[in-house]
Parts: C-alpha cells; structure tokens; sequence
C-alpha cells in the first residue's frame, strides 16, 4: 500500500494523478484515441490512485468529461480535484476570469460534467489580476456554504494571497509549479507545511524537461530506476504536504510513475539533487 496524505479530512496516497494530458493535443479538444485515454484513466484506479486533478479549462471541458466517463460511477475514496477560473478561447490562451459570476457557472460546469452533487476539493486555477482576489475566493467560500464544495484550494498563488484567502476560508491545499528544475515557489511550499496544507506540485517532471537532467539519469542508474522515478521520489521526500500530480497519457508511463513511491532516495542523492 502507498503511503498517504491528508487534504483537510480526505485522506489520499500520496501520488496522484494529473489528468491534463488525456485530452487533445495543448490540452485542446478530445484525445485521438478516446478508448485509450479512457484506459489510461482506469489503469489509474487499478494502480491505486485515488486523486485525480483536472480543470473546466482542460480541453476546455473535455477533461472533466472523459474522467466521468472512463470512471463514473466512481469507486468510494475517490478524490476528484477540479478548477474554475480560466478560459480557453483558443488553444494557446489561458485567460483568467476569477469574476464571481464566472466562477459560479463555472462551478455548475463541472458538478454537471463530474456527474457530483459536490466537489471535494475545488480550486481557484489563479488569481485575475482585474478582480479583488478577495471577490473570487469568497465565491468559492459561498459555494462551500451551499455544499456545493467540500474543501476550497488554491492555484498559482503566493504566500500573501494565501494568507489573505484563510482570513475567507479555510484553505485545504496549494497547487502551484515546484519540480527539481523550479523551486520559485519554495516559500509557499514551507508556508504549506507550517499550515498543515497540502501542496500540489504541478509539472512535478517539469512537463518532462527534468528527466533530461544528467545528474538526475546518474542517479536513476545506480538505483536501477528512472529519471521520472527519481524526480518523483525526490518531491515525496522534499516534504510531507506533497502530493505529486504526474501527468501522461502513456499506461507505461503511469505505471512507471506510480511505482516511484516505492523509491527510497538514499541522503547522497538527496544532498547531491538539491
Ligand atoms: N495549476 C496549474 O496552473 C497547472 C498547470 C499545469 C499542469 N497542472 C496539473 O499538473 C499536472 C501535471 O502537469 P503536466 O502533466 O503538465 O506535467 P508533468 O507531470 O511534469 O509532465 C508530463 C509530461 O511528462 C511526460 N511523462 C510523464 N511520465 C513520464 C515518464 N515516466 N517518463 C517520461 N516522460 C513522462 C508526459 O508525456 P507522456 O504522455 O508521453 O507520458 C508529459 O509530456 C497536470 O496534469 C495538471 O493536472 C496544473
């Protein structure tokens, strides 16, 4: 068995699954292939996994429909994470809209396409610089009163917005970039872990580019291991609020990504990759 983490009272394994590369080509339109990444999804469950994030904005839409698909009706401890509060108007544009209005339909999209009556862990994609960040957050607060949504998280935030979200609401997670290549957002990974909130490293392969890195491949070598093993296991080991998103749409891959939470880096790798 994995071991685990807690997201406020939902307990998970600690990797994850980020579903975003099962829909089209740019994260834009349906898969070629919508049996295969139908698979993909399912393989998930049968390796364990029981939290998926995705987004309305992957696909747009596309995602969160697949997912629903491939697992509805969805085994018990299944944590579904989705986000609201980007557009998609074309394949390269991912344009905020943290209106409350927006997020509100936004919301009503996902409960609709995730077939849920509530989610349990909705996030804020990122802050609009055009609305008060107060506004949006607080319209996540409003729909968490109404049931709509079980735990509220953040995305793409910094320290002082993160602070000021928690004057709102209670805050169950964080998902911001962090992998061995980009460690900006080390500051709000510790204030994650001195408040007890779950951090969500997105590109934890660094969308691959880390796996290039030599002293990451020396490493997976000595381990008889590989690269995105490594990375992976060097983040569950970075900190205990990490839960890890990998994301593929190769069954190899996933599998091979479920498998690094079995992967103990020995203290030379650790000093010599940080
Ligand atoms: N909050 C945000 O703003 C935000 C932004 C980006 C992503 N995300 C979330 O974070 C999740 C993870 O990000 P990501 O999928 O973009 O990046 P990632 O997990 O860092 O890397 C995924 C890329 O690495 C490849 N890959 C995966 N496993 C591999 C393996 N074992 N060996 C070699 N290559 C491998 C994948 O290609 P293959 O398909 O060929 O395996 C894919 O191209 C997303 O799915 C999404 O849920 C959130």
């Amino acid at each position: 068995m994995q071991p685990q983490i807690k997201i406020a009272d939902l307990t998970v394994n600690r990797l994850g699954f980020g579903a975003m590369r099962v829909c089209g080509p740019q994260v834009w339109g349906p898969p070629r292939d919508r049996a295969a990444a139908h698979r993909v999804l399912r393989r998930a469950i049968e390796l364990g996994v029981d939290f998926f994030d995705t987004a309305d904005s992957y696909g747009p839409h596309v995602d969160e429909e697949l997912i629903a698909e491939a697992l509805h009706p969805y085994p018990k401890g299944l944590v579904i994470a989705t986000k609201g509060g980007l557009l998609r108007p074309r394949p390269a544009a991912w344009d905020p809209d943290g209106r409350p209005a927006h997020l509100q339909r936004a919301l009503e999209g996902s409960l609709k396409r995730l077939r849920l009556e509530r989610i349990d862990l909705y996030q804020l994609h990122a802050p609009d610089p055009k609305v008060p960040f107060a506004d949006s957050v607080g319209a996540l607060a409003d729909a968490q009163r109404a049931g709509k949504i079980r735990h509220v998280g953040l995305s793409n935030v910094s320290v002082a917005q993160l602070e000021q979200a928690r004057k709102i609401c209670p805050i169950a997670s964080v998902q911001n970039e962090y992998n061995l290549g980009d460690r900006s957002s080390e500051d709000v990974l510790k204030a994650c872990e001195r408040l007890g909130i779950a951090f969500l490293p997105w590109y934890p392969l660094g969308a691959g580019q880390v796996l290039r890195k030599e002293k990451i491949k020396s490493i997976a070598k000595t381990l008889k291991a590989t690269p995105a093993q490594v990375a992976l296991a060097w983040l569950l080991a970075k900190s205990p609020v990490m839960l890890p998103i990998p994301g593929t749409a190769s069954i190899p891959h996933l599998e091979e990504n479920v498998a690094a939470a079995a992967l103990e880096l020995r203290a030379a790798d650790l000093a010599a990759l940080d």
